[in-house]
């Protein structure tokens, strides 16, 4: 089922399509929770953004996956989101709720929201509490990446000074692009995870996905470059985004 390539910090999985790329990173998300709870009677995953997580959280919702997992034991936490409401339709926790939270009746009290009706410095403060009093020793199991074509994780973005956050937890970051404000992660709390997935997919990120993985390439680091992680990263990604993989690998 698809190729696993091993490059310096990552292993990349690349499947032929979409329903092979849901089936792996679900297979993947559902090892590292049932191996989280074995350990220590718990998993804490930070879920990323976006659209492309859409596809992983409905195969997690399938009876398959869903009865597979002790979901009294998984904690979710999230890994950015953006300062609108929590039912806006650019909310990730909306989009969390809706594709996995929901179908899997997933406790409330099992759900940590950042809750951006406090406002960026707000939110951004009480998020970095609360990851530090439920999450032990502040060491995700798993936290899930998307990545932008700019070359973002979370909201970590090109040239915002929450790239040069070396200590506080969660900060806001405005998004000139978006003229708009987001809470996000920040490296620290990467460098502590377990383990980090990186799911991309579709045509769009073939330029991206090509340029970071291409050892010749001289260019100026992206964010997802700047990660320095316990583990190899496990890149998970469709063919529309390994489109340009040849000469780079
Ligand atoms: C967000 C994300 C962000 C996202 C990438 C990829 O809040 O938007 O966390 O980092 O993962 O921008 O987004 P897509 O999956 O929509 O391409």
């Amino acid at each position: 089922m698809g190729v696993t390539v091993n490059v310096s910090n990552a292993i990349l999985h690349i499947a032929r399509n979409g329903a092979e790329l849901g089936e792996i990173t679900a297979a993947y998300w559902c090892r590292q929770a049932r191996n989280a709870i074995e350990d220590h009677g718990a998993f804490y995953v930070a879920l990323s953004g976006g659209s492309t997580p859409r596809l992983l959280f409905e195969h997690l919702a399938l009876p398959s996956y869903r009865d597979a997992i002790d979901w009294t034991k998984v904690f979710i936490l999230f890994g950015d989101e953006r300062c609108v409401p929590k039912d806006h339709e650019d909310s990730n926790f909306r989009m969390a709720r809706e594709t996995l939270l929901a179908p899997l009746g997933i406790r409330e009290e099992n759900v940590y929201r950042i809750q951006t009706e406090r406002g960026p410095d707000g939110a951004a403060l009480d998020y970095a509490e609360t990851l530090a009093r439920v999450v032990p020793g502040g060491m995700l199991d798993l936290v899930m990446l998307g990545l932008g074509p700019d070359g973002h994780i979370a909201s970590l973005f090109p040239g915002t000074a929450a790239l040069n956050e070396g200590n506080t937890t969660v900060v806001p970051v405005f998004v000139e692009k978006f003229s708009s404000w987001r809470i996000t992660i920040t490296f620290p709390v990467l460098a502590k995870a377990r383990r980090i997935m990186l799911l991309t997919a579709g045509e769009g990120k073939a330029a991206i996905v090509a340029e970071i993985l291409d050892k010749e390439s001289n260019h100026e680091p992206y964010p997802v470059e700047m990660i320095r992680a316990r583990e190899q990263i496990d890149f998970f990604m469709d063919e529309g985004a390994a489109g340009r993989l040849e000469g780079a690998l």
